[in-house]
């Protein structure tokens, strides 16, 4: 399968690029960056490294949007460090990243393989509202989009409402919810019932290798912010979640078809994701249902996580 991946790398990025960079059936085409965790310069150039010690520095990145929509952006440094990689650091990337931006290097792929292509969405949507504005027919050439983002039956975790990739920019979440892709959520509803929890984080210490050093050390100080957060030693593991239901959709073991909007006005609900989850819902809402992941299977996915970096 061929797969885009628009991301903000941040720790969490880093272990969704990790785990598709060893699955054989993945080739990855192009990696779009954005603001987000930190900085689009620092997350471009993250994302370089990355590739570089994941064995893919063939793969082109392109730079995408610095700021969102219509808002300011804010960074999330206390989560994932100054670097975004948890202040490690890691081998210096040989490649640049190309000319094209994320949002026109996106449309030209999928433009030159229609309905071939996969999209992992694990950031703000910023480039992908972009790329709808390029191309409109962006959702028909797409084949599946996977968007780590948003918080429907669970409280956010940047403010009580709102989930970090939605809230960072509302406005490109509710025009890329609406957009008519074949989508599925992967929200924290599911996210935050997936931790990384300390014999998992044990485990992954004794694996040999450089990949799984790095990874270890990234989750280090992730954890450390978790870790508060939680009341015990584990995290979240929202990007590499996303990653392996896009590759294997099996992972998401109940579902609802629904239509999901952003909360554009709220006073203190800015960037809340309402899924009209009634089943006796009026006809009358022409919006588009996507996939809302609602149970997965977090035990098979900590484990294939695992193997990945072995
Ligand atoms: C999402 O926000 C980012 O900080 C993470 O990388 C993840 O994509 C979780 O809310
Ligand atoms: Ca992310």
């Amino acid at each position: 399968m061929q797969v885009f991946v628009d991301c903000d790398p941040g720790i969490d990025d880093a272990l969704a690029l990790a785990y598709l960079a060893a699955q054989p059936e993945v080739r990855l085409v192009g990696v779009g960056t954005v603001y987000g965790n930190n900085a689009v310069d620092v997350t471009t150039d993250n994302a370089l490294r990355l590739l570089e010690l994941y064995g893919a520095r063939d793969v082109p990145v392109a730079a995408g949007a610095g700021r969102p929509l219509v808002q300011p952006p804010s960074l999330a440094e206390s989560v994932h460090g100054r670097n975004g990689l948890g202040d490690v650091v890691t081998p210096g990337p040989q490649g640049t990243a190309v000319a094209e931006s994320a949002a026109e290097l996106l449309v030209r792929l999928v433009r030159s393989a229609p309905g071939e292509i996969d999209v992992l969405a694990l950031g703000p949507l910023t480039n992908l509202a972009l790329a709808l504005g390029l191309e409109p027919e962006l959702p028909r050439l797409v084949r599946r989009l996977v968007v780590m983002g948003g918080a429907v039956q669970v409280p956010g975790n940047v403010t009580p409402w709102a989930e970090a990739n939605v809230s960072n920019d509302p406005e490109a979440a509710e025009v890329v919810l609406g957009a008519g892709f074949d989508l599925t959520l992967v929200a924290l509803d599911v996210t935050m019932r997936t931790l990384a929890d300390a014999a998992w984080l044990d485990e992954l210490a004794a694996v040999p290798g450089e990949r799984a050093a790095m990874s270890a050390r990234f989750l280090d100080f992730y954890t450390g912010w978790y870790s508060r957060a939680l009341g015990e030693r584990a995290c979240a593991m929202h990007d590499p979640l996303a990653a392996a239901i896009l590759v294997d959709p099996a992972l998401v073991t109940e579902s609802a078809e629904v239509p999901v909007r952003v909360e554009l006005r709220g006073e203190y609900t800015r960037g809340l994701t309402v899924a009209d989850l009634r089943r006796w819902s009026p006809d009358s809402d022409s919006r588009p249902a996507v996939t809302l992941a609602t149970e997965v299977n977090s035990a098979e996915f900590l484990k294939r996580m695992l193997n990945a970096l072995r």
